[in-house]
């Protein structure tokens, strides 16, 4: 996979994709990420990529000559004129006024070969990239980043995680918080017994249908305390639906 990060601050990049699992998945090509500087393609001597808005108000917004200049230099392709051509990839803007990130559109956007990401600054961006230029808005939460630039840090991780070869145990995903709607039950690793503090007795016992029903109902607990919005989209058995029923804030597992 290929992905295109497009920013007036691309030094913001340097560390973030130098450790671990990113990391990892450049050094084995399952993953090539390029950043670039808008400024390079912004015309005239001060390589100006912002203005004042029409209509007045505060603030400054980013021109659009440089961002569809830099867009078009990177895929090749001319995105505007009077017979637009279809973009090659998902160009995507990183906006508090997207739609919501999630595991779903993690899957969705990891199953490109290719993705651009366009990170917005300032007080706002020209309408006219979001009209013909974006494909996609995304955010990654109801609050304001100064810019887009750590949101698409946050997509490149949640994308790249998922591709084919990306984590040592290939079945680590599908246990993944939200990946069957749930949360995620708790791990407990050494010791059963750490100042005092047990481990779940279901945990140690060896005895495979206790542990699966533990962890399900830790997993079911867990998502009705926290997040008991998830619990109207998730696939719930009877007997799942049987034990949220029996749940009050004593029963913990
Ligand atoms: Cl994608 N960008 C900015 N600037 N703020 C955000 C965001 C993105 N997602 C949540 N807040």
């Amino acid at each position: 996979m290929q992905i295109d990060i497009m920013t007036l601050f691309p030094e913001m990049f340097e560390g973030p994709f130098q450790a671990s699992i990113i990391k990892r998945a450049l050094e084995a090509g399952l993953v090539s990420i390029d950043v670039h500087n808008i400024r390079d393609w912004a015309p005239g001597k001060h390589r100006q990529c912002d203005d004042t808005p029409y209509g007045g108000g505060g603030g400054m917004i980013m021109k659009p000559e440089p961002l569809f200049n830099a867009v078009e230099a990177v895929l090749g392709v001319e995105v505007d004129t009077a017979s637009p051509v279809a973009p090659p990839c998902p160009i995507v803007l990183m906006t508090p006024q997207g739609r919501p990130l999630t595991q779903a559109k993690a899957r969705e956007l990891a199953g490109h070969e290719r993705l651009v990401l366009v990170c917005g600054r300032y007080e706002g961006i020209d309408e006219r990239v979001r009209e013909h230029l974006i494909t996609d808005q995304i955010s990654i939460g109801d609050y304001v980043l100064s810019g887009g630039e750590l949101a698409a840090m946050v997509v490149v991780d949640g994308v790249t995680r998922l591709l084919p070869g990306a984590l040592g145990d290939p079945e680590a995903t599908q246990q993944d918080s939200f990946s069957s709607g749930l949360l995620e039950y708790p791990h407990y690793t050494r010791p059963a017994t750490f100042r005092g503090w047990e481990v779940p007795k279901a945990l140690l016992t060896g005895h495979h249908a206790k542990l699966t029903r533990w962890r399900r109902q830790a997993s079911l607990y867990r998502t009705w305390t926290r997040r008991p919005d998830l619990l109207e989209h998730a696939r719930l058995s009877e007997d799942d639906l049987e034990y949220l029923a029996s749940l009050d804030v004593e029963s913990k597992p």
